[in-house]
Formats: structure tokens, C-alpha cells, sequence
């Protein structure tokens, strides 16, 4: 493993054990509302110190871009970090929650780090160097059709521009598929996906950090990630479209009929 990834790895363990001990006192947490349905509470916010300052003290001269804190100057390497994907969940006391740090290199993704601290499990990636869920190496599912594949999304709950065009890609993908899941948690849906768990994966409207790590697993799990044109603006646009090879395209040709000229790009 890469140093810059155990780093990763560190201060997603410590981030997990500030989600894990507040876990059973959601009640009583201090929660914001920061727009609409988008919650943060204290434990977000202490999970994201904790990590920033780990890598803070291995890195000092890294850029950061945070969920909570935002953006902090650095050199050409940034860290993204979500430090608590599927708040929602949390909230409600729902088991599906992940950690979430990745660093970029001069737009290339390098390391990856998405850890389910109830479960216990760590999904990793370096580049060039293939992904892990804990010390196994994880493989995506390719399966060649649509028939008989597990396809997990997110529902869009916030921005609801392109809602009737979402609704027409999930009428006609529950039609094609053997089911569709929506934990609601990006970042571990795409470890699930990077682990075989799932077969295919589309969302509108993520953020980087929601995502950042989990497209390098499913690169490095031998998938692929695109935008909803195919292209590879999806950290920009936040659309995203993933799955193995086999299956990446079937989905691209069943959202296609939906696109706007905004969700093209
Ligand atoms: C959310 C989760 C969810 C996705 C939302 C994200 P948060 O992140 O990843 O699965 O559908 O778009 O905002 O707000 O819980 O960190
Ligand atoms: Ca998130
Ligand atoms: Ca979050």
C-alpha cells in the first residue's frame, strides 16, 4: 500500500471510531440544516477534524477539500474527503454509512479510502495496484446483460431538476434488471460495486467527495466510470454512470433516451 493510502486508511479509522461512539445517541446530537435535506451534525464535523488533522501531519503542504470545512490551499496534490457519507442514515440510526477520502494528483485520482466502520470493512485502492476490501483483493462483476444484474442508484432528493428524467431511466432500468438498491451512501455503494456486490451503479447530482474514492476502486476493481454521455467529466457534472466493462455501455444505451442537453454534458 502506498504511504499517502495508509495515511488514508489512519485517519479514516479514527473518523470511524468518532461515528461509532456517537452511533447510539443520534438523539441527542446538535443537527443544522445546511440546504434543503442536507443535514450536518457535530459528529460530521468531528470526524472531519480528525481526519484533516492526520493528514495535515503527514502532509502538510496538501491541498484539502472537505465536505464541511471546504477548500484549503496546497501543492498539486488535493485530498477529498467526505467524512460521513449517508448522514441521512446516520441520523436515522440506518446502518449504511461510509467514510470517504481520496487524493488527486493533478486530476489523477492516486489513493483510495472507503471504510464502513459498522461492518468493519476497508475498501482500498492505489492506482495501478488494483483495489482491497480489507487484505482481499476485490474484482467487479461483468456481467454481459442487463438481465439478472443488481443495479444500485440514488434518488434525487435535494435538486429535483432533472427528476422526470431520472424517473424515466429507474422506469426503464427496474424493467431491464433483476432489482434496483438505494442504501444512500455513495461512496459505499461504489466499494459494493468495486467488490461484485453490485453490478452497475448510476447517480445525478453527487459531489466529488461523495464519489472521488469510489470511482478509483471501481477502476482499479477493473470497472468502468463515465459520465451519462460516456465521457470522463463525471467529477465535474457529478452525473456518473459505473459498472464492468460488459455491462458499462448496456447502461449508457438505456439512459441515453432520458438526456437533456444540460445532463449530456
Ligand atoms: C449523500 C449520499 C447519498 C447521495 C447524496 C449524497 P451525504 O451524501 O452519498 O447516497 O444520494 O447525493 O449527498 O450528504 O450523506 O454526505
Ligand atoms: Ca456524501
Ligand atoms: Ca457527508
Amino acid at each position: 500500500m502506498k504511504p499517502t493510502t495508509n495515511i488514508a486508511v489512519r485517519a479514516a479509522r479514527q473518523a470511524g471510531s468518532i461515528l461509532m461512539r456517537n452511533f447510539d445517541r443520534v438523539d441527542s446530537l446538535k443537527v443544522t440544516q445546511k440546504s434543503r435535506n442536507d443535514f450536518v451534525s457535530d459528529v460530521d464535523r468531528a470526524a472531519e477534524e480528525a481526519i484533516i488533522r492526520v493528514i495535515r501531519q503527514a502532509y502538510p503542504d496538501h491541498a484539502i477539500l472537505a465536505e464541511e470545512s471546504g477548500h484549503q490551499e496546497g501543492n498539486d496534490f488535493q485530498w477529498i474527503i467526505d467524512p460521513l457519507d449517508g448522514t441521512t442514515n446516520y441520523l436515522h440510526g440506518f446502518p449504511q454509512f461510509s467514510i470517504s477520502i481520496a487524493l488527486m494528483h493533478r486530476g489523477i485520482l492516486e489513493s483510495a479510502v472507503v471504510y464502513d466502520p459498522l461492518a468493519n470493512e476497508l475498501f482500498t485502492a492505489d492506482k495501478g495496484n488494483g483495489a482491497y476490501l480489507n487484505e482481499r483483493r476485490i474484482r467487479i462483476n461483468s456481467p454481459k446483460s442487463l438481465t439478472g444484474a443488481l443495479i444500485g442508484t440514488g434518488i434525487p432528493f435535494r435538486d429535483r431538476r432533472f427528476i422526470d428524467q431520472y424517473l424515466g431511466m429507474l422506469k426503464d432500468m427496474t424493467k431491464d434488471t433483476a432489482g434496483i438498491r438505494r442504501p444512500g451512501s455513495a461512496a459505499l455503494d461504489f466499494a459494493y460495486l468495486a467488490a461484485g456486490r453490485l453490478d452497475g451503479f448510476w447517480e445525478l447530482g453527487l459531489s466529488q467527495w461523495d464519489f472521488a474514492a469510489g470511482a478509483l476502486l471501481v477502476k482499479e476493481a477493473g470497472g468502468s466510470v463515465s459520465d451519462l454521455s460516456g465521457g470522463d467529466k463525471y467529477l465535474e457534472t457529478g452525473n456518473v454512470v459505473a459498472a464492468g466493462i460488459g455491462l458499462h455501455q448496456h447502461m449508457l444505451d438505456l439512459i441515453k433516451p432520458h438526456l437533456s442537453n444540460e445532463l449530456s454534458r
